[in-house]
This record gives structure tokens, sequence and C-alpha cells, in this order.
């Protein structure tokens, strides 16, 4: 399977954010990523299932949710009914992480019957991948998170390299088809290692949608994959 890129719509103009992203869906991306945030569990606040719900029609694409709220588990039925095909829990933000896993993957994807939504879970710079050990199988993606989450334009915390590799190779040790995607400060420059180290996803916001064009960040970021 090739690279995926996921464009972060934090960084987008979201004065017009259904043309954003159709924009970005147009321009190849194959998901679109979508920051949740409660000013609770990061200091900052954006989008809701309200959003979600009314940007779904601009896009066809797989709408990845990445919840970085607290008690996600109250939100998942919401995110679900707008439109999400994968929601992404943190492990920090939640103690019984193997059931709130199984609750995700117990809803039918809104937008495909014949689908479940698909799980993942996230760690931030500081966790230990460890945390993975007894869920690993049961997840469709690990999100590593390579800056501390709560803002976009941050810089690559290159610590996180290793930690990519380590739960690749946890990956393959264990035969599954789970998807590492890596999130924050990746950028053109970065993309190489980041891939080499082991991601499949990359997840990528100001190196999109801050460059002012949109178009060409996407060309640029397909001729990586
Ligand atoms: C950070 C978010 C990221 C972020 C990525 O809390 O989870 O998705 O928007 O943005 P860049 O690519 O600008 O680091
Ligand atoms: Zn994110």
């Amino acid at each position: 399977m090739g690279i995926k890129i996921a464009p972060s719509i934090l960084s987008a103009n979201f004065a017009k954010l259904g043309r954003e992203v159709e924009e970005v869906s147009n321009a190849g991306a194959d998901y679109i990523h979508i920051d949740v945030m409660d000013g609770s569990f990061v200091p900052n606040i954006t989008i809701g299932p309200c959003v979600v719900s009314a940007i779904r029609r601009y896009s066809a694409l797989p709408f990845d949710v990445h919840l970085m709220i607290s008690s996600p588990g109250d939100h998942i039925e919401n995110f679900v009914n707008a439109g999400a095909d994968i929601i992404t829990v943190h492990a920090e933000a939640e103690i019984h992480l193997e059931r709130l896993i199984r609750k995700i993957k117990s809803y039918k994807n809104v937008n495909n019957a014949k689908e479940t939504v698909k799980a993942g879970v996230s760690i931030v710079p500081s966790t230990h991948p460890s945390v993975l050990e007894y869920i690993l199988h049961e997840l469709d993606i690990v999100l590593i998170m390579s800056v501390n989450p709560g803002f976009g334009g941050q810089n690559f915390i290159r610590s996180q390299l290793d930690k990519i590799s380590i739960v690749k190779k946890m990956i393959q040790e264990r035969n599954l088809n789970t998807q590492i995607s890596v999130d924050g400060g990746v950028n053109l420059s970065n993309a190489a290692e980041i891939i080499k180290a082991g991601a499949d996803i990359l997840v990528a916001g100001s190196a999109i949608f801050g460059t002012g064009d949109v178009k060409k960040a996407m060309d640029d970021f397909l001729l990586i994959k």
C-alpha cells in the first residue's frame, strides 16, 4: 500500500471551510483530517459535530476525526452521525480504552452501511508506545503525535521518529494491518524520513493549507507518495 496524505483542516480558512475541503479533495488528498479540540484535553477549542456535518457534502473522502477531547466516549455517537469514517481517541484521555475502541467499531458508517466506523488511538509525544501493547490488534490506525497537540504550525519533534519505528515493529511482529499515521510538523522536508521510519499516513496542516496554494502543495506531496 502506498503512502496516504491526510490534510488537516485546522490550518484551512474556517470562513470558507466547505470550499477548502472541496479543493483539497480534488487535489488528490486521501483523507480529510479533522482536529477536534475542547479547551480541556488541549488548550485550544476548534470544531464540533455540527461543523463536521456541514462540511460532509463537500467531499466523498473518508473523514478522519481526531478527538483531542476529555471524555471522548461521550461524543462518539455525535461524530458518527455527523459523518466520521474514522474516529481517533487519545490514550491519555481514556482509562477504559479497550472498551472505547470496541464502542467506536460497533457503529455503522453512516456514509456506507456495509462498513463500520474505523478506530484509531493517538499518543502524545511523551507517551510510551507500550500503552498500545494490548490494544494494537483492535486498531485500524495508530496516530503518533509528533507535536504536543493543540495547535497547528509547530515543529516536528524528532524523538518521535524512534517511536514510529517501534510501533511499526510491533505491528509487523503481530502481522497486523494497522496503519501508522503521523501528525504534527510534517512537511515536504521531513516527509521522507518519517516514511522511512514507518509512517503509512502523513497528516499535514500548515504545509498544505498554510502555503496559500493548496493545489501546488498537494502536487508536491503526491510526488513523495
Ligand atoms: C495538532 C493537530 C494536527 C495539526 C497538524 O494538535 O492534531 O493535526 O493540525 O498541523 P501542522 O501540520 O501544521 O503541524
Ligand atoms: Zn490531528
